[in-house]
């Protein structure tokens, strides 16, 4: 990869706050509470760009209501992770959520783990893209740091992608940290030269967000467990503020 783009380097980096996990504590009791709606209410009103969330095929977190409940509610735009599958599809065209990015999904997973496999899923992916983006939706796909996935990512025609920072934010020696941002950086870079607006989410926190936050090329961090766990010590609005600063501070630096 070489680092030789340098256009679409937005300086508002926006956040968009992930709330599944708001649903998956209501879920552990059943009932309304707590309520993801309200979350996204005070997202917004913490400066949160986008709402993100993942309707997974067991539901284990956010459900079908939620979705159609948030989708006629709130302001901000909508953007609805999604498997591949001819049922999340048909969900998509009804809701038309502002965008949608396609993760890979395994049942047995406690979270989304790896990165999509756009190279060697053209073929099922290509009609889902083509289908979402008719319907004006806008489409990234969830992948690895990895020039192949990249090429196939606009070989797809999508105009997003979200990188997975888990290896990043898993890594532990400071070795494997510089390697893996290094990684995360030469892939912004590569996305922008393949004109792909660049997002990046998973694993993200106080302690790792800034590094991230200051690649140029990056317009979204996507960012939700973390937040939602430090919301029960501070509150949802207090932790996404400060989450807000780390990214506006690292980005202005
Ligand atoms: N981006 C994508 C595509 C994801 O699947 C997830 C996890 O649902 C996130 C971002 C947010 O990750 P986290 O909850 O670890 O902040």
């Amino acid at each position: 990869m070489t680092s030789t783009a340098t256009h679409l380097r937005p300086s508002h980096l926006r956040l968009g706050v992930n709330i599944d996990h708001v649903a998956t504590i209501r879920n552990a009791r059943g009932g309304l509470h707590p309520c993801p709606l309200r979350a996204a209410e005070l997202a917004a009103a913490a400066g949160a760009d986008g709402i993100t969330i993942h309707l997974r095929e067991d539901r284990r977190h956010i459900t079908d209501d939620d979705l159609a409940t948030l989708a006629g509610a709130i302001q901000l735009p909508i953007n609805l992770e999604m498997a591949a599958t001819d049922e999340m599809l048909a969900i998509a065209l009804k809701h038309r959520p502002h965008a949608a990015c396609i993760v890979p999904e395994r049942r047995a997973e406690r979270t989304t783990e790896g990165g999509l496999d756009a190279a060697g899923q053209h073929n099922s992916l290509q009609p889902i893209v083509a289908r979402l983006t008719d319907a004006g939706i806008r489409v990234s796909l969830f992948i690895a740091p990895e020039q192949r996935q990249l090429d196939a990512a606009a070989q797809l025609g999508v105009p997003v992608v979200e990188l997975h920072t888990g290896p990043y934010a898993h890594a532990v020696a400071d070795d494997a940290v510089a390697a893996e941002l290094a990684r995360l950086a030469r892939a912004t870079d590569y996305a922008a030269s393949l004109g792909l607006e660049t997002h990046a989410g998973h694993g993200l926190s106080y302690a790792n967000v800034s590094p991230v936050a200051a690649l140029p090329q990056l317009a979204e961090l996507n960012i939700g467990h973390f937040l939602v766990g430090e919301a029960l010590f501070v509150g949802l609005e207090a932790a996404i503020r400060h989450m807000r600063q780390l990214m506006d501070a690292s980005r202005a630096a």
